[in-house]
């Protein structure tokens, strides 16, 4: 079985896998040049033959155990229906979603893979190119932090417009949240059709969240795509990012039915070793629980800086980790200004 995949599974490896989060994109000067070329990001993300080329990059310069499908967490609101843009410098824009009478005028669940056709083609072709040893990660956004998109039109600090809805009028939120919840079983069902092998769902506001709307809006949204795509698809492993999450990233790991959970920079790995790991209790004893894979955590600022503090902040977060079934990575996406020979000294360090 490949590496991630094992890890997955519940299997403490003596080298953990590694992969990183914002693998492709653009630190890589080939990512630059496909993108240039394309004309746009979104042109790179609808065209199959660039998405593949962009998402082999990572793998080819590094050698990484995943690869993960190029694409982004806003292309299910425009499958939706609304209106999406990058601009330059500034990121994504889309047209509002902020009340009942707007999400009223949404598509159906059923119509977007009129607009998602090519992300699946992309995953297909990637699981005829990508190396026997390196496993395929389809990916969506959790439905609480693509709705904060959805709502505010742009990313925003505090996701204000999302929470405001949120608290004004929850029957008509919790709507727009089942339409995502929906549209990403559909969206994920297919990917993994089209042969991802794992896929992770991105909660990157899930930090914003007050706990009873973390339980309602970050946990069971989760909760139901982890159920649904069981159904078809038992044996593919899902991979939550509550980031920012904190002290409820425990309930998170307990309720939602994934097999891993990744882990911002922020988590002590002691903690979160002792709260999510599978138990080392007898199975018998009683008192364990099932325990999640945890991925994570090195901050991406070290991706920038290097130095010492990279070799030594990455072997310690492997000490920390050995005996639990772990995969290496950031604890948030690698950022434009990252130097790629620091990736090379990361792989240095962690696989020794
Ligand atoms: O290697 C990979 O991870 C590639 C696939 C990928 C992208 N976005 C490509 C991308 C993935 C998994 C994402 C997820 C994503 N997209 C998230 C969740 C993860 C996170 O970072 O918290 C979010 C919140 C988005 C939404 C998004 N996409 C924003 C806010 C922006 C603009 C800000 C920015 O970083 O530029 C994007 C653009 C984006 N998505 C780029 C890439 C490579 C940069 C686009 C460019 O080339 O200009």
């Amino acid at each position: 079985m490949k590496n991630l995949l094992r890890a997955l599974s519940g299997e403490a490896l003596d080298v953990p896998p590694v992969w990183l989060m914002r693998q492709a994109g653009r630190y890589l000067p080939e990512y630059r040049a496909v993108r240039a070329r394309a004309g746009s990001f979104l042109e790179v993300c609808y065209t199959p033959e660039l998405a593949e080329e962009v998402t082999l990059q990572p793998i080819r310069r590094f050698g990484f155990d995943a690869a993960i499908l190029f694409a982004d967490i806003l292309l299910v609101p425009q499958a939706l229906g609304q209106g999406l843009r990058f601009v330059e410098g500034e990121g994504p824009r889309l047209d509002p979603v902020g009340d009942v009478v707007a999400l009223g005028r949404l598509k159906p669940v059923d119509e977007i893979d009129e607009v998602l056709g090519p992300v699946y083609e992309t995953v297909a072709r990637l699981s005829r190119s990508l190396p026997g040893e390196v496993a395929l990660i389809g990916f969506a956004g959790a439905p609480w932090t693509v709705a904060s998109y959805m709502v505010a039109g742009r990313s925003t600090p505090d996701q204000g417009p999302a929470r405001a809805w949120m608290y004004r009028d929850p029957k008509g939120f919790a709507r727009l949240i089942d339409l995502i919840t929906q549209a990403t079983v559909h969206y994920l069902g297919r990917q993994i059709e089209a042969g991802a092998e794992a896929v992770k769902l991105f909660d990157s506001w899930a930090g914003s969240l007050a706990p009873e709307m973390f339980t309602r809006f970050a946990i069971e949204p989760v909760r139901q795509i982890v159920a649904a795509l069981k159904v078809r698809h038992r044996h593919v492993p899902v991979i939550g990012f509550p980031r920012g999450a904190g002290a409820m990233y425990p309930q998170f790991a307990a309720a939602t039915g994934v097999a891993a959970v990744a882990l911002d920079s922020a988590v002590p790995l002691g903690w979160a070793r002792d709260t999510m790991s599978p138990s080392d209790s007898p199975p018998d004893s009683g008192l364990e629980s099932p325990g999640v894979a945890l991925q994570g955590n090195l901050d991406p600022m070290l991706m920038v800086t290097g130095g010492a503090a990279l070799t030594e902040t990455a072997k310690g977060i492997v000490a920390a980790m050995r005996g639990a079934p772990h995969i290496f990575n950031l604890g948030h996406g690698i950022t434009p200004d990252a130097n790629p020979a620091h990736v090379e000294q990361l792989l240095r360090a962690v696989r020794g």
